[in-house]
Protein backbone atom coordinates (compact mmCIF):
# COMPACT_ATOMS: atom_id res chain seq x y z
CA UNK A 1 0.00 0.00 0.00
CA UNK A 2 1.24 3.32 -1.05
CA UNK A 3 2.10 5.85 2.59
CA UNK A 4 -0.28 8.22 3.53
CA UNK A 5 2.21 11.22 2.47
CA UNK A 6 3.08 9.87 -1.02
CA UNK A 7 -0.52 8.72 -2.21
CA UNK A 8 -1.95 10.54 -5.83
CA UNK A 9 -2.88 13.91 -5.17
CA UNK A 10 -6.58 14.93 -6.45
CA UNK A 11 -6.95 15.75 -10.24
CA UNK A 12 -7.82 19.18 -9.33
CA UNK A 13 -5.24 19.53 -6.29
CA UNK A 14 -3.02 18.70 -9.75
CA UNK A 15 -4.54 21.29 -11.83
CA UNK A 16 -4.20 23.53 -9.58
CA UNK A 17 -0.41 23.24 -8.36
CA UNK A 18 0.03 22.74 -12.28
CA UNK A 19 -1.87 26.14 -12.99
CA UNK A 20 0.30 27.79 -10.49
CA UNK A 21 3.64 26.86 -11.77
CA UNK A 22 2.86 27.63 -14.92
CA UNK A 23 2.28 31.21 -14.00
CA UNK A 24 4.68 31.56 -11.55
CA UNK A 25 7.30 30.48 -14.16
CA UNK A 26 5.90 32.98 -16.86
CA UNK A 27 5.70 35.98 -14.47
CA UNK A 28 9.05 34.75 -13.52
CA UNK A 29 10.55 35.06 -17.13
CA UNK A 30 8.50 38.19 -17.77
CA UNK A 31 10.51 40.11 -14.81
CA UNK A 32 13.89 38.32 -15.31
CA UNK A 33 14.86 41.35 -17.54
CA UNK A 34 14.79 43.59 -14.79
CA UNK A 35 17.86 41.67 -13.24
CA UNK A 36 19.97 43.55 -16.60
CA UNK A 37 18.82 46.57 -14.34
CA UNK A 38 18.80 48.10 -18.06
CA UNK A 39 16.34 51.78 -17.43
CA UNK A 40 14.54 50.22 -20.81
CA UNK A 41 13.34 47.34 -19.04
CA UNK A 42 11.52 49.28 -16.06
CA UNK A 43 7.94 49.82 -16.11
CA UNK A 44 7.67 53.64 -17.58
CA UNK A 45 6.04 55.19 -14.51
CA UNK A 46 8.75 54.26 -12.36
CA UNK A 47 11.93 54.60 -14.96
CA UNK A 48 13.48 57.59 -13.22
CA UNK A 49 12.97 55.98 -9.56
CA UNK A 50 14.03 52.54 -10.57
CA UNK A 51 17.37 53.80 -11.87
CA UNK A 52 18.18 55.71 -9.12
CA UNK A 53 17.29 52.53 -6.36
CA UNK A 54 19.05 49.44 -8.51
CA UNK A 55 20.73 47.91 -5.65
CA UNK A 56 16.91 48.08 -4.13
CA UNK A 57 15.30 47.42 -6.96
CA UNK A 58 17.88 44.07 -8.01
CA UNK A 59 17.58 43.04 -4.57
CA UNK A 60 13.68 42.88 -4.74
CA UNK A 61 13.36 41.49 -8.05
CA UNK A 62 16.09 39.42 -8.06
CA UNK A 63 14.88 37.36 -4.98
CA UNK A 64 11.39 37.43 -6.29
CA UNK A 65 12.39 35.52 -9.46
CA UNK A 66 13.78 32.53 -7.35
CA UNK A 67 11.10 32.75 -4.85
CA UNK A 68 8.46 32.54 -7.64
CA UNK A 69 10.31 29.57 -9.93
CA UNK A 70 11.33 27.72 -6.04
CA UNK A 71 8.21 27.89 -4.28
CA UNK A 72 6.10 25.33 -5.87
CA UNK A 73 8.14 22.34 -6.26
CA UNK A 74 8.19 22.58 -1.90
CA UNK A 75 4.74 21.67 -1.81
CA UNK A 76 4.98 18.11 -3.99
CA UNK A 77 4.54 15.42 -1.10
CA UNK A 78 6.28 12.62 -3.42
CA UNK A 79 9.48 15.14 -3.64
CA UNK A 80 9.50 15.71 -0.24
CA UNK A 81 8.72 12.22 0.55
CA UNK A 82 12.01 10.75 -1.83
CA UNK A 83 14.31 13.73 -2.08
CA UNK A 84 14.29 15.30 1.41
CA UNK A 85 17.79 17.09 1.24
CA UNK A 86 16.37 18.36 -1.91
CA UNK A 87 13.69 19.52 -0.65
CA UNK A 88 15.87 21.35 2.85
CA UNK A 89 18.33 22.75 -0.07
CA UNK A 90 15.18 24.56 -2.57
CA UNK A 91 13.86 25.66 1.27
CA UNK A 92 16.89 27.24 2.18
CA UNK A 93 16.97 29.02 -1.16
CA UNK A 94 13.46 29.83 -0.97
CA UNK A 95 14.12 31.74 2.82
CA UNK A 96 16.27 33.48 1.79
CA UNK A 97 15.33 34.64 -1.91
CA UNK A 98 11.27 35.04 -0.11
CA UNK A 99 13.42 37.42 2.48
CA UNK A 100 15.27 39.28 -0.14
CA UNK A 101 11.97 39.95 -1.97
CA UNK A 102 10.32 41.16 1.38
CA UNK A 103 13.22 43.66 2.70
CA UNK A 104 14.30 44.67 -1.26
CA UNK A 105 10.28 45.50 -1.59
CA UNK A 106 10.33 47.27 1.75
CA UNK A 107 13.27 49.58 0.26
CA UNK A 108 11.23 50.51 -2.46
CA UNK A 109 8.12 51.41 -0.52
CA UNK A 110 9.08 55.14 0.08
CA UNK A 111 8.99 55.84 -3.73
CA UNK A 112 6.41 53.66 -4.61
CA UNK A 113 3.71 54.60 -7.62
CA UNK A 114 0.45 56.52 -6.15
CA UNK A 115 1.09 57.07 -2.92
CA UNK A 116 -0.11 56.50 0.11
CA UNK A 117 -2.39 53.68 -0.25
CA UNK A 118 -0.83 51.41 -2.89
CA UNK A 119 2.59 51.37 -1.22
CA UNK A 120 1.03 50.68 2.22
CA UNK A 121 -0.57 47.85 0.41
CA UNK A 122 3.22 46.40 -0.61
CA UNK A 123 4.20 47.47 3.13
CA UNK A 124 1.72 45.15 4.31
CA UNK A 125 2.86 42.49 2.42
CA UNK A 126 6.54 42.52 2.72
CA UNK A 127 5.63 42.57 6.53
CA UNK A 128 3.46 39.58 6.40
CA UNK A 129 5.81 38.11 3.77
CA UNK A 130 8.49 38.64 6.16
CA UNK A 131 6.73 37.07 9.71
CA UNK A 132 4.94 34.23 7.45
CA UNK A 133 8.47 32.79 6.37
CA UNK A 134 9.85 33.12 9.95
CA UNK A 135 7.15 31.53 11.34
CA UNK A 136 7.89 28.68 9.09
CA UNK A 137 11.16 28.38 9.13
CA UNK A 138 10.64 28.62 13.52
CA UNK A 139 8.03 25.66 12.92
CA UNK A 140 10.51 23.28 11.28
CA UNK A 141 13.69 24.07 13.84
CA UNK A 142 11.08 22.98 16.78
CA UNK A 143 9.99 19.84 14.69
CA UNK A 144 6.47 21.17 14.28
CA UNK A 145 6.08 19.91 9.98
CA UNK A 146 2.27 20.67 10.46
CA UNK A 147 2.62 24.26 10.95
CA UNK A 148 5.51 24.56 8.92
CA UNK A 149 3.46 23.50 6.18
CA UNK A 150 0.35 26.03 7.08
CA UNK A 151 2.99 29.04 7.19
CA UNK A 152 4.71 28.01 3.96
CA UNK A 153 1.51 27.93 2.24
CA UNK A 154 0.77 31.78 3.65
CA UNK A 155 4.55 33.10 2.99
CA UNK A 156 4.09 31.60 -1.16
CA UNK A 157 0.35 33.08 -1.41
CA UNK A 158 2.41 36.41 -0.28
CA UNK A 159 5.01 35.48 -3.17
CA UNK A 160 2.39 34.51 -5.64
CA UNK A 161 1.26 38.21 -5.25
CA UNK A 162 3.90 38.63 -8.33
CA UNK A 163 1.55 36.68 -10.15
CA UNK A 164 -1.60 37.69 -9.18
CA UNK A 165 -1.39 41.74 -9.26
CA UNK A 166 -0.39 41.57 -12.74
CA UNK A 167 -2.86 39.07 -13.59
CA UNK A 168 -5.06 41.96 -11.75
CA UNK A 169 -3.61 44.80 -13.45
CA UNK A 170 -4.60 43.47 -17.18
CA UNK A 171 -7.98 42.10 -16.58
CA UNK A 172 -9.52 46.02 -14.85
CA UNK A 173 -7.52 47.64 -17.30
CA UNK A 174 -8.71 45.22 -20.06
CA UNK A 175 -12.03 46.17 -18.57
CA UNK A 176 -11.62 50.16 -18.96
CA UNK A 177 -10.83 50.60 -15.48
CA UNK A 178 -8.11 53.18 -14.86
CA UNK A 179 -4.44 52.12 -14.49
CA UNK A 180 -4.25 54.14 -11.05
CA UNK A 181 -7.13 52.61 -9.97
CA UNK A 182 -5.96 49.08 -10.93
CA UNK A 183 -2.89 49.67 -9.18
CA UNK A 184 -4.32 50.89 -6.25
CA UNK A 185 -6.80 48.29 -5.45
CA UNK A 186 -4.28 45.09 -6.90
CA UNK A 187 -1.49 46.47 -4.24
CA UNK A 188 -4.26 45.02 -1.68
CA UNK A 189 -6.42 42.40 -3.69
CA UNK A 190 -3.60 41.03 -4.81
CA UNK A 191 -2.27 39.23 -2.00
CA UNK A 192 -5.27 39.76 0.51
CA UNK A 193 -7.29 37.34 -2.50
CA UNK A 194 -4.31 34.54 -2.18
CA UNK A 195 -4.20 34.32 1.82
CA UNK A 196 -7.57 33.99 1.54
CA UNK A 197 -7.28 30.44 -0.50
CA UNK A 198 -3.55 29.47 1.32
CA UNK A 199 -6.10 30.15 4.41
CA UNK A 200 -8.80 27.67 2.86
CA UNK A 201 -6.08 25.30 1.79
CA UNK A 202 -4.72 24.84 4.87
CA UNK A 203 -8.31 24.25 6.40
CA UNK A 204 -7.79 20.72 6.32
CA UNK A 205 -4.83 20.67 8.03
CA UNK A 206 -5.07 22.87 11.35
CA UNK A 207 -8.54 21.13 11.68
CA UNK A 208 -6.64 17.33 11.48
CA UNK A 209 -3.59 18.80 13.96
CA UNK A 210 -5.72 21.43 16.11
CA UNK A 211 -2.91 23.88 14.88
CA UNK A 212 -3.62 27.26 15.92
CA UNK A 213 -3.03 29.66 13.93
C1 LIG B 1 6.69 40.09 -0.78
C2 LIG B 1 6.14 40.29 -1.91
C3 LIG B 1 6.38 41.56 -2.68
C4 LIG B 1 6.45 42.84 -2.24
C5 LIG B 1 6.29 43.35 -0.82
C6 LIG B 1 6.69 43.67 -3.38
C7 LIG B 1 6.86 45.04 -3.35
C8 LIG B 1 7.17 45.82 -4.44
C9 LIG B 1 7.23 47.27 -4.42
C10 LIG B 1 7.00 48.17 -3.22
C11 LIG B 1 7.55 47.66 -5.67
C12 LIG B 1 7.66 49.11 -6.18
C13 LIG B 1 6.25 49.47 -6.65
C14 LIG B 1 6.14 50.83 -7.25
O1 LIG B 1 7.10 51.32 -7.86
O2 LIG B 1 5.04 51.38 -7.15
C15 LIG B 1 7.69 46.47 -6.50
C16 LIG B 1 8.01 46.46 -7.83
C17 LIG B 1 8.27 45.32 -8.54
N1 LIG B 1 8.12 44.02 -8.12
FE1 LIG B 1 7.51 43.45 -6.31
N2 LIG B 1 6.79 42.86 -4.49
C18 LIG B 1 6.60 41.57 -4.10
C19 LIG B 1 6.65 40.43 -4.89
C20 LIG B 1 7.12 40.42 -6.18
C21 LIG B 1 7.27 39.23 -6.98
C22 LIG B 1 6.99 37.80 -6.52
C23 LIG B 1 7.75 39.61 -8.17
C24 LIG B 1 8.06 38.63 -9.27
C25 LIG B 1 8.09 38.85 -10.47
C26 LIG B 1 7.92 41.05 -8.14
C27 LIG B 1 8.43 41.83 -9.15
C28 LIG B 1 8.47 43.20 -9.16
C29 LIG B 1 8.85 44.00 -10.31
C30 LIG B 1 9.31 43.47 -11.68
C31 LIG B 1 8.72 45.33 -9.91
C32 LIG B 1 9.00 46.58 -10.78
C33 LIG B 1 7.67 47.18 -11.25
C34 LIG B 1 6.95 46.32 -12.24
O3 LIG B 1 7.43 46.10 -13.37
O4 LIG B 1 5.87 45.82 -11.85
N3 LIG B 1 7.52 41.49 -6.92
N4 LIG B 1 7.44 45.37 -5.72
Amino acid sequence: MTPATTASPPLRRRAGWLAMTVSATLIALIAAPYLTLDPDTFLAEQRAVYTAHRPALALHVGGAVVALLAGPWQFLPRLRARRPRLHRWTGRVYVLTATATGLGGLLLVPVGLYPPVAPAGFAALAVLTLVSTAAAVRAIRRGDPARHRIWMTRSYALIFTGVTFRLWLMALTAAGVGFQQAYVTGAWAGWALNLLVAERLTAPLRGAVGVRP
